[in-house]
């Protein structure tokens, strides 16, 4: 039994949270998207690419949700904070370590925002000689888009509010939420962390 009288802080029911897609909303809809992509995929054993960090945790559910032979691999890229949002240049940080020339290639993100990093990294992929590259994305933030972008299959649409949980962050932080809710006040930045000095 417990004889610390540490208190403990819940990062789940933080006040500045506002609950937005409940964690079975989520399980519900990855389990449609997976339905559908299996029939869409039967025989072709896609390879899924997830975007690192954000989507490895909608990643992990959704291939469980996909029940045909597929394979996965991660690259990461640079993105929101990053000097390049503005012009559209997007810098490759992890590569893949496979060669996707004939793959079916499945691009897997969290949140397509203004658009700029996937309309790069599908352009890329297909430069590549994939057979086919298509993007499932978790949420859409449509209000914001300023490059076009097809999502091939789409979790929820959003409105344009900053959104944290199942893999989404602020500053490193709560991509441990088990739902997605809006950050009521994201320039509290934050909120009182030690981010960057773990020591
Ligand atoms: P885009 O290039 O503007 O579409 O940016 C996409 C990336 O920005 C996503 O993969 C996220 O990492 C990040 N992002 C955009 N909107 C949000 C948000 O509401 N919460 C957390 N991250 C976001
Ligand atoms: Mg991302």
């Amino acid at each position: 039994m417990a004889t610390s009288t540490a208190q403990i802080q819940s990062e789940f029911n933080h006040p500045d949270l506002k609950l937005l897609i409940s964690e079975d909303q989520i399980r519900d809809r990855i389990r449609e998207l997976g339905s559908q992509i299996a029939r869409d995929y039967a025989g072709r054993n896609p390879l899924l690419i997830g975007v690192l960090k954000g989507a490895c945790f909608f990643l992990s559910d959704l291939l469980r949700a996909i029940d045909i032979q597929l394979s996965i691999e991660f690259m990461a890229i640079s993105s929101y904070g990053s000097s390049t949002r503005t012009s559209g240049e997007v810098r490759i940080l992890k590569d893949l370590a496979v060669a996707v020339e004939n793959r079916h290639i499945i691009v897997v993100e969290d949140i397509v925002d203004t658009g700029l990093t996937l309309s790069y990294l599908l352009a890329n992929l297909e430069s590549r000689g994939a057979a086919s590259v298509k993007l499932v994305a978790l949420l859409d933030k449509f209000e914001r888009r300023e490059r076009e972008v097809e999502i091939d299959y789409l979790g929820f649409p959003i409105p344009d509010h900053f959104v944290v949980g199942y893999g989404l962050d602020h500053a490193e932080r709560f991509r441990n939420l088990p739902f997605i809710a809006i950050l009521m006040n994201p320039e509290a930045a934050q909120m009182g962390l030690p981010i960057g000095n773990p020591s």
